[in-house]
Formats: structure tokens, C-alpha cells, sequence
């Protein structure tokens, strides 16, 4: 019989801050551990790592289920449920926040958490890298997802590697429309640009390899959430705090090139009320904790060596000296951004803030309008 294929889950939900919306209280970690820890018992995964961003609740399992599986997505809300439980008793902030359905049904999409999930068949050695952002949206991903794929100033391979200078495909959703793209970079470089530089309509979903080369074409080698909260609940909730998995090495982006782009803090979406532009800031996981102005944006790179559909243990990639520069400019730049008070471009364009509390805020004014 062949081996099943892999499948590298990362699911993840805000169910209570502590305090406000800084961090995950350990009580909560321990709750879904042993959530996880009863599902390897049960043969239902085969591995898993309980982390935390910020205030979300990050569950990334291994298994051979493949992806959208209902048995593995039920664990996942189970768990946030019995975490959620203990967070409304703890009174901890916002418990519950992102469960936004009553009763699971089938697919944790749409119904509040996030999800970054791909099935592969293993190589001889498989590198992945979870990624894991909070107080931002999903297309806080498309700059530094493009430039590991599609550009030579981040991805050497591209031009000195024959197994990678072919490029990429990436696939593209338009979150608005639910309509998607495939783009060929390099041929469609610009197109891709012109699309995913409007980071809060167009965000990369997934990215495969070329065909002719030594992978296959329809297994990722990188997948990113998308799901939009405001879409589901129909008010503001919250941001969609993202994260994505990225297989690296041997014809992919060597781990290193996956890591370069968080060298540069690029502004993001998201930050204090969902509603300011900052810098992301790349962390360990002992400082993804959200504290100034509640943030700045934070993300956090964990590595894993999968092997035979197990994780083993994570590698924490920011907690890098190497990355403390892109800290201090983050810094920096949060301090610059900071001074501009309620004004954009700090604060996010009108048409952003519609998924925000501003419009309860504008709607007291409406009657005190006259024609100018
Ligand atoms: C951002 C975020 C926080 C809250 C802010 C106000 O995604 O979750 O910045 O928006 O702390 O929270 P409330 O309205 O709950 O007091
Ligand atoms: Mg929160
Ligand atoms: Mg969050």
C-alpha cells in the first residue's frame, strides 16, 4: 500500500484574551493539549503543537485525513469550545469571541476561526514553517508571500536554482466576490502586483509549483487563511488574524528565503480596533504578546521537520537576534505612525472603517448635516 499522503492542519480562534486582547492564558493551552493529546490517543492525528499569537489560540495538528476534513475540523471547535468554556468562567476578555456559530456544522470555515491547511506527499525531508500573525487580516501575507515565490532580491533560487527558476503559480482570491485567479509568476508578475497590492480585496490563498518540475503540481507549497470575520458575523468582530504554512527547501524557497521577507516590518492593517495601518513585528513566541496601542502587529514563525505525518518539536525562528533590527525599526516606525493620533493614513481609509465601530459613531452626526 502507498503512504498516505500528509496533511498539516493549522487551525486557530480568538476565545478570550488575557488581559484584554494581549495574550492566551496558559490555563487555555493546557485545555487544548489535552484536547489533542486525547485525539493522537484516539489514532484521529498523528502530532500536534499547541501555540499562541497575541490572543489567538493557534492548533496546528498533523495527520493523513487530507484537507476540509469534518472529523479533524470537529476537534479543532471542540476544543475551542471546552477552551471557551473555561475562558467565560476564568471571565477572561472576549471569551468566545470568534466562535461565531451555534453548533458545528461540517467545516470550521465560516464559522469564525481560521484556517491554513495542505495535504503533500512527504519528501525525504520536509521542512514547514507555521506562520502565525495577530492584530492583522489575511493580506498582511501577500507582500512577504510574494517576494519568498516570485522575487529574485528575496529568493535567490529563483535565479540560481534550475529546480525553482521556472517560478511559481500562485492562486489568488478576490475575498470580496469569492472569485479566484491563477497567476503565473514570473510571466504575470505585474498582474499578480496589480492585484495583491490591494492587500484588503486580493489576498494569495495558495502558491504551487510549476509543472515539469520535481513536485507536484496540485500539492501547495503554500497555503494562507482568508477567512473574513465581518463577512460571517455581519458586524465588526474583530480582525481575521491570519496565518499560513509554507514547505521550504529542495526546489522551494530555501527555509531562509522563507524567513527574509519578515527582515522588512512592512505596514500592515489591523493594529488597535482593526483600524490602523502599522508595522508587522517579527517575534518569538514569548514576545507575541500585543501590548502598545494594543499591538504593534505581530508575527510568529514556528519550524517544523515533518516526518511520517509528525511535527516533532518547533524551532521558534524570530526568536533571532538576527531579526532584533526588523524589531527596532518596528518600533520605530509604530512610534512614527503613533504621532498621527485619529488621522490617516495611520488611521484606516473611510472605506475600511465601514467594518469597524466609526459608522455607529458617524450615524449620531447624520441628522446635524445641512447643504453646504
Ligand atoms: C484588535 C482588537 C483590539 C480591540 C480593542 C477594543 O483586533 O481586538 O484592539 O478592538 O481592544 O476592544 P473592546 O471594544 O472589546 O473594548
Ligand atoms: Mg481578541
Ligand atoms: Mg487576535
Amino acid at each position: 500500500m502507498a503512504t498516505p499522503k500528509t496533511t498539516v492542519s493549522l487551525i486557530k480562534a480568538d476565545i478570550g484574551g488575557w488581559p484584554g486582547h494581549s495574550t492566551v492564558h496558559p490555563e487555555l493551552m493546557k485545555i487544548a493539549s489535552k484536547s489533542l493529546e486525547k485525539a493522537v490517543k484516539d489514532g484521529l492525528i498523528k502530532d500536534f503543537h499547541v501555540s499562541h499569537v497575541g490572543d489567538d489560540l493557534e492548533l496546528i495538528m498533523t495527520h493523513t485525513k487530507g484537507e476540509n476534513n469534518e472529523r479533524i475540523h470537529k476537534l479543532a471547535w471542540d476544543t475551542f469550545i471546552k477552551g471557551a468554556k473555561k475562558a467565560k468562567e476564568m471571565k477572561l476578555y472576549g471569551a468566545g469571541q470568534d466562535l461565531l456559530a451555534d453548533a458545528f456544522s461540517g467545516n470550521v470555515k465560516g464559522m469564525g476561526p481560521g484556517c491554513a491547511e495542505f495535504e503533500f506527499t512527504e519528501r525525504p525531508a520536509e521542512p514547514v514553517v507555521a506562520f502565525m500573525m495577530d492584530k492583522t487580516e489575511p493580506g498582511a501575507f501577500n507582500l512577504p508571500i510574494y517576494r519568498m515565490f516570485a522575487d529574485p532580491f528575496n529568493t535567490a533560487g529563483l535565479v540560481i536554482d534550475p529546480s525553482a527558476h521556472d517560478g511559481f503559480v500562485f492562486e489568488i482570491w478576490d475575498i470580496e466576490k469569492d472569485k479566484k485567479v491563477m497567476l503565473n509568476a514570473p510571466e504575470e508578475s505585474y498582474d499578480i502586483l496589480a492585484l495583491i497590492g490591494a492587500k484588503g480585496r486580493y489576498v494569495i490563498k495558495r502558491v504551487f509549483p510549476k509543472p515539469g518540475g520535481k513536485l507536484p503540481t496540485n500539492e501547495p507549497a503554500a497555503v494562507i487563511s482568508t477567512d473574513k470575520l465581518y463577512h460571517i458575523a455581519g458586524k465588526y468582530v474583530g480582525k481575521d488574524d491570519p496565518v499560513a504554512l509554507v514547505r521550504a527547501q529542495s526546489g522551494l524557497p530555501a527555509l531562509g528565503e522563507v524567513l527574509e521577507p519578515f527582515a522588512f516590518p512592512h505596514l500592515v492593517s489591523g493594529w488597535m480596533r482593526g483600524s490602523h495601518n502599522g508595522p508587522l513585528m517579527p517575534v518569538g513566541i514569548k514576545n507575541a504578546v500585543c501590548t502598545r496601542f494594543d499591538g504593534p502587529p505581530r508575527v510568529a514563525a514556528l519550524g517544523f521537520q515533518v516526518a511520517n505525518a509528525t511535527l516533532g518539536m518547533p524551532v521558534d525562528l524570530f526568536d533571532d537576534p538576527a531579526y532584533e533590527p526588523a524589531r527596532r525599526k518596528a518600533a520605530e516606525i509604530a512610534d512614527y505612525m503613533r504621532r498621527h493620533g485619529p488621522f490617516e493614513p495611520h488611521r484606516l481609509p473611510l472605506s475600511d472603517m465601514e467594518y469597524t465601530t466609526l459608522p455607529g459613531v458617524l450615524k449620531k452626526l447624520s441628522g446635524r448635516f445641512e447643504k453646504a
